[in-house]
């Protein structure tokens, strides 16, 4: 009796069917099946075990007597293996659970018989045929869901040194490679392209290596594109390299095998896949080499036995995936790239932005630059609180990237006021004080005029000793008048200052302006209506329409920021920066939100903003003010219900202002 295989059948024949005829009829099955015999329905329901596939060759009467018991019997067991042969057609016995049903009417013939078996045996190739197929389409759409899962975990991985490790470790996992490698081609600085040979300017940078066997520490490194190297060779012909066993290299090949790390930890590369990555435009930018395909997936290559026992060739299949896999691979490699490019040419726009608000206003020279360190730093503080209101807020990486162009862009639209206006260190611009300053010489030189008229006068017409006297008196008016014009002028260089002026101030600015003197017949102001109205202004050295004019920054920024077609992570940019001057009780500007209605950012904005505004001591119009003062009077601006408490209590928790001091500034 031959051994039974999983590819044998077994051939039950119930009774006294195992006569010469049905030996005869199998001749031709020889060696594919068993026969077992059985004499009793015990024997039978025990047969039908269904562990290997089973031909039943049974009497109809034999069937019809016992089919109830069959039936229970097969019904709890996968019924994709049993084939009936029913011998007889006075019976016609109906069966459920059984694939494979036939009927061998009387008289039985070894013909009848061959024929019957012969269908059964074939159902049964049929059978596994299909189950093969089945296995087979399985395993490739588990392959594709598996390289789709990839696909999309490569394409998500915005970094690119953990995309770059995300690669190699995939690629090495679908194909059961125990080590690999990683090259990236890229431009050799300084190097002249050549249309005429891509590579003329490039070089390859090994950029990691992976291996389960063995502990590596090998850093990055540069090397010529070369057919010499394994790696160069598979970039420069673009062609895929399966080499069995990498020691036994032909002798002719083009390239060889650097053992160096090999000998230098121990370790063996024989079977060796080296793909290359290419990108949509078919440009070379990597290469993918995977080492030592083992036969078992979590096998340690430790031993020059296990190499004999372990490694295999890479097949069509490790090909076929890992080639897909690097494709895909590539694309990724490039779209990072690509958006790394976009984020540097970006970041390249928002310097040049800054740039231009300086080189209007250079006065505010670093300001946003502070508010963006301060401004991210509070956020990644908020972060980290783990109690109070804002216990719940969390900002991602990208949030934090967001907020920082945000705080850099927050006063761009200071390029649309009027450089006068922005950088308007006093009350009357210096063209104004100049003009008052000659009214005032025009004024003295009025009173010197009208004095000399007096004393010409009272030559031609009093006595000598009257005229003397009197003109000691004239004399020591005009150095009144004269001494008054100089308290006058100073008043007026006083009430220019951007500091508070007093109620004395504004009323002596209205004596001063009564001044009149007489040039060419008409009657003249020292000062005009207007240059009073300025040198009245209360604080600051701005008029209401000139703080107005600044006001209105916001809304320039808001209108260009508005413009830029900015990608999803940066999308709320315009509403933070628009909103970074509004105050929690509906007293800011433009639109007088309410807190409920400021984004947290532009509230975190409103505080770095104003403590840069107070303690920055580059403005030449303003004193700077100490920290301490600052942040007394940030204090004093929460509790008017301004700015948010607790926002500015984790700013001066964690003293945050010590990133900008004046001190750190220096020292960079
Ligand atoms: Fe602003
Ligand atoms: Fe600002």
């Amino acid at each position: 009796m031959p051994h039974m295989t999983k590819e044998m059948i077994r051939l039950i024949c119930f009774n006294d069917l195992l006569d010469s005829k049905l030996d005869a009829s199998l001749s031709q099955f020889k060696d594919k099946y068993i026969k077992v015999q059985v004499t009793c329905l015990e024997e039978l329901l025990d047969e039908l075990r269904l562990d290997y596939p089973a031909i039943l060759l049974i009497h109809s009467s034999v069937l019809k007597n016992s089919i109830k018991q069959i039936e229970e019997k097969i019904t709890s067991i996968d019924p994709g293996y049993l084939a009936i042969i029913q011998i007889g057609d006075d019976v016609y016995v109906e069966m459920s659970h059984v694939n494979f049903y036939d009927i061998v009417s009387l008289p039985i013939t070894r013909v009848k018989l061959a024929v019957s078996i012969g269908h059964a045996f074939s159902y049964y190739a049929m059978d596994q045929e299909i189950v093969r197929v089945h296995l087979k389409l399985n395993t490739q759409v588990k392959e594709l869901y598996e390289l789709n899962k990839i696909g999309i975990a490569l394409s998500a991985e915005q970094d690119t040194d953990k995309l770059l490790e995300l690669i190699l470790q995939k690629s090495r996992e679908i194909t059961h490679a125990d080590a690999g490698s990683l090259y990236l081609v890229e431009k050799i600085p300084a190097e002249k392209s050549d249309k005429s040979n891509y590579f003329a300017d490039k070089q390859l940078r090994f950029k990691l290596m992976q291996n389960d066997s063995v502990t590596i520490g090998v850093g990055e490194f540069l090397m010529p594109i070369e057919k010499r190297s394994i790696a160069g060779y598979v970039a420069i012909t673009d062609q895929v390299l399966n080499l069995h066993d990498v020691y036994e290299l032909p002798a002719d090949c083009d390239f060889v095998h650097n053992r160096v790390f090999d000998d230098a930890v121990g370790y063996r590369a024989k079977s060796m896949l080296v793909i290359p990555m290419k990108t949509h435009k078919d440009e070379i930018i990597g290469v993918l080499q995977l080492i030592n395909r083992k036969k078992h997936w979590n096998t340690i290559i430790n031993s020059p036995g296990k190499i004999e026992e372990e490694i295999i060739p890479f097949d069509v299949k490790c090909v076929s995936l890992a080639s897909s896999l690097a494709s895909q691979a590539a694309v990724s490699i490039e779209n990072n790239r690509l958006y790394a490019e976009i984020k540097k040419s970006f970041e390249g726009f928002i310097k040049a932005a800054m740039h231009a608000i300086e080189q209007r206003d250079p006065t505010t020279f670093g300001h946003s630059e502070r508010v963006a360190v301060l401004t991210t730093a509070l956020a990644k503080v908020v972060n980290k609180t783990t109690s109070g209101p804002l216990k719940d807020v969390r900002f991602t990486n990208d949030q934090i990237h967001e907020l920082n162009y945000a705080a850099l862009l927050h006063d761009f639209g200071k390029i649309g006021v009027r450089e006068n206006v922005l950088v308007k260190a006093k009350k009357l611009y210096p063209h104004e004080l100049e003009y008052i300053n000659y009214r005032f010489r025009l004024f003295k030189k009025y009173n010197h005029l009208n004095l000399s008229h007096e004393k010409i006068d009272l030559l031609l017409n009093k006595k000598r000793e009257v005229v003397l006297e009197k003109i000691r008196k004239l004399d020591h008016q005009l150095q009144d008048w004269d001494n008054l014009v100089k308290e006058y002028w100073n008043t007026v260089i006083e009430a220019n200052e951007p500091d508070l002026i007093m109620k004395e101030g504004v009323k002596k600015i209205s004596t001063i302006g009564k001044l009149v003197y007489h040039d060419n017949g008409h009657e003249e102001q020292v000062l005009t209506a207007h240059e009073i109205e300025r040198l009245s202004i209360p604080k600051g050295s701005l008029s209401v329409e000139e703080r107005a004019e600044i006001k209105l920054h916001v809304i320039h920024s808001y209108n260009f920021l508005n413009k830029i077609p900015w990608t999803s992570e940066f999308k709320n940019i315009p509403e933070i920066v628009y909103a970074h001057h509004e105050r929690l009780d509906g007293t800011g500007y433009p639109r007088g939100l309410m807190a409920n209605e400021i984004p947290i950012q532009s509230k975190m904005i409103a505080i770095t903003d104003t403590y840069d505004a107070l303690t920055a001591w580059d403005r030449p119009y303003k004193k700077a003010v100490p920290f301490e003062k600052a942040l007394e009077i940030i204090d004093w601006e929460v509790n008017a219900g301004h700015l948010d408490a607790e926002l500015f209590r984790i700013f001066v928790e964690a003293r945050l202002f010590d990133l900008v001091s004046k001190d750190t500034e220096q020292l960079e």
